[in-house]
């Protein structure tokens, strides 16, 4: 307890847990690309991930842990820092900055307020269209996810959300990277470069194959 005091510990915690939910993101985007296989691709994988059962909401609940630590501290660890630095620095030119790193609280908070919009849309089904229509559509007994994905994107406002929401999760998890490295004490001035572009590059495949979906729906290639 005492450590998750500190702020040592908690940069820490805010380390281990970024980490573990950029794991969750991988796997997210990887289940994702089997919409590409059509319905019985992403509706097969949605039955798959229901059959774990009980083995789902544990962890549901340890993701759920996770991510509200990492937002938690995010906030707290933000806040200390402006608070300790009332009187923002006169001269900042010489201070090696990225617009990742200095929005990383901006980009984080509108996270935040996507999954909270994402998990209302695509779990809880808020807003979806024919809820009762897809709810045994697939095989006559599994909710079709595959066209509730496809009418959802059919949406402008909808495709415009994501796609700015994967934008903004492209700084946050580019910057988010170096951040684990240094906070684990694996990065130093020589090797920092290399980490940054391996950083952009993880962020870029992340956020391209999310935006994939709404745009390739979008256009037509993927549809009902
Ligand atoms: C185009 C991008 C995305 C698409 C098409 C998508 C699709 C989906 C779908 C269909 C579900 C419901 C799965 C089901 O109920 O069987 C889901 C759940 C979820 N997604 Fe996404 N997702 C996207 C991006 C993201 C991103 C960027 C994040 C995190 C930052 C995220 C976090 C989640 C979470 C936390 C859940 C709830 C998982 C659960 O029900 O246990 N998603 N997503």
């Amino acid at each position: 307890m005492s450590m998750l005091k500190s702020s040592v510990g908690r940069k820490l915690t805010m380390a281990v847990t970024g980490a573990i939910l950029v794991l969750f993101i991988l796997g997210h985007v990887l289940g994702n690309m089997s919409i590409f296989v059509g319905p019985e691709g992403i509706n097969a994988y949605a039955v798959h991930l229901r059959d774990l059962g009980p083995l789902l909401w544990v962890v549901r609940l340890v993701m759920l842990v996770v991510f509200v630590l990492h937002v938690w501290f995010g906030i707290q660890l933000t806040l200390e820092n402006r608070a300790a630095r009332p009187v923002d620095y006169q001269q900042k030119k010489n201070l090696v900055t990225t617009f990742a790193a200095k929005t990383m609280i901006i980009s984080g908070l509108v996270l935040l307020a996507f999954v909270i919009y994402h998990v209302l849309h695509f779990t809880l089904h808020v807003g979806v269209d024919n809820v009762d229509q897809l709810a045994k559509a697939y095989m006559g007994e599994h909710f079709d996810v595959y066209t509730m994905v496809v009418t959802g994107f059919g949406k402008a406002i909808n495709v415009l959300v994501y796609v700015a929401a994967m934008i903004l999760l492209f700084f946050h998890v580019s910057h988010g990277f170096q951040s684990f490295l240094q906070t684990l004490g694996l990065s130093n001035e020589c090797v920092q470069p290399k980490y940054q572009a391996v950083g952009k590059f993880l962020a870029l495949v992340v956020s391209i194959g999310f935006i994939s979906i709404p745009v390739l729906i979008m256009v037509g290639i993927v549809k009902l």
